[in-house]
C-alpha cells in the first residue's frame, strides 16, 4: 500500500551525502549501468519499470539514456520522493511516469513491461522478495529484470549501521539468495557479476 509516511531520517544525513549526491549518480551512470547492460543489452524502444526510484530520477533517466528504453514508468512509496523525482526529470517530458506505489504490490498489468530495472531498492524492503515475484509478474515473456543492489554484507555491517537507516533486519539480498529469489519467481537468470568481496551484486534474469 502506498504510505503518506515521511521520508524515515537517518543517523547522519545520508541521503544528501551519498543517495542523492551527483557522485553517486555518476557511479550509477559510470560504473553500474555499463555493467547491467553488458550483462542484459539494451532495451531499445522498450517500455520499462524502474523499482524504487528516488529522489533524484536517475535509475530511470538510465533506462532511456543508457538502455534505449523508449517510455520509462516508476514507482517509489514515499510521496516526497516521488514529488522529488517527477521535479528532477521534468527535462524528460511523457516519456517517464513516477507514480506512488510499492514495489511489493504493483498496480501495473502482468506482462506489461519489456524490462524491469531495481537499483538498490531490495536492500530497502523488508519484503523484497515480493518485489521480485511483482517484476516477474509484469515482465512480458522474454523481458527480462535488471538488479544493482549493495548486499546484506555491506548493508548489515557494523560502520553501515552507524549512518543508514535501513528496514527490518534479517532477511536482506544476498548474491545468492537474490539468484535464489529470481527463479523462485519463475525467472531465468542470465548472468551475474559479483564485486567488492560480495558487498556489491548486479543481476540480469529473463521471464520465459
Ligand atoms: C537507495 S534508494 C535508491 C533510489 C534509486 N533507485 C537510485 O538508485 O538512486 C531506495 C528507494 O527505494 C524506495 N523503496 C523502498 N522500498 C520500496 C517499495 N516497497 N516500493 C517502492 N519503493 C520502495 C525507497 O523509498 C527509496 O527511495
Amino acid at each position: 500500500m502506498p504510505s503518506s509516511r515521511p521520508v524515515p531520517p537517518t543517523l547522519v544525513d545520508a541521503n544528501r551525502l551519498w543517495v542523492d549526491s551527483r557522485v553517486r549518480a555518476l557511479v550509477q551512470r559510470r560504473v553500474e549501468a555499463p555493467v547491467l547492460l553488458r550483462l542484459g543489452g539494451p532495451v531499445t524502444g522498450g517500455r520499462v519499470l524502474e523499482l524504487g526510484t528516488g529522489r533524484r530520477g536517475t535509475g530511470l533517466r538510465l533506462a532511456l539514456e543508457v538502455f534505449g528504453a523508449g517510455r520509462a514508468d516508476g514507482v517509489e512509496r514515499f510521496p516526497a520522493s516521488v514529488a522529488a523525482c517527477r521535479a528532477a526529470l521534468r527535462d524528460l517530458g511523457d516519456r517517464v511516469d513516477v507514480q506512488e506505489g510499492d514495489a511489493t504490490a504493483l498496480a501495473a498489468a502482468s506482462a506489461s513491461y519489456d524490462a524491469v530495472f531495481a537499483h538498490h531498492v531490495l536492500h530497502h524492503s523488508p519484503a523484497w522478495r515480493a518485489a521480485v515475484r511483482e517484476a516477474a509478474r509484469v515482465l512480458r515473456p522474454g523481458g527480462r529484470f535488471y538488479s544493482c543492489e549493495m548486499t546484506a554484507r555491506i548493508v548489515d555491517s557494523r560502520p553501515l549501521r552507524a549512518v543508514s537507516h535501513h528496514p527490518a533486519d534479517g532477511d536482506r539480498p544476498t548474491p545468492d539468495g537474490l539468484a535464489e529469489a529470481c527463479r523462485a519467481a519463475g525467472l531465468t537468470v542470465t548472468d551475474q557479476e559479483t564485486r567488492l568481496a560480495g558487498c556489491w551484486t548486479a543481476l540480469v534474469a529473463t521471464r520465459p
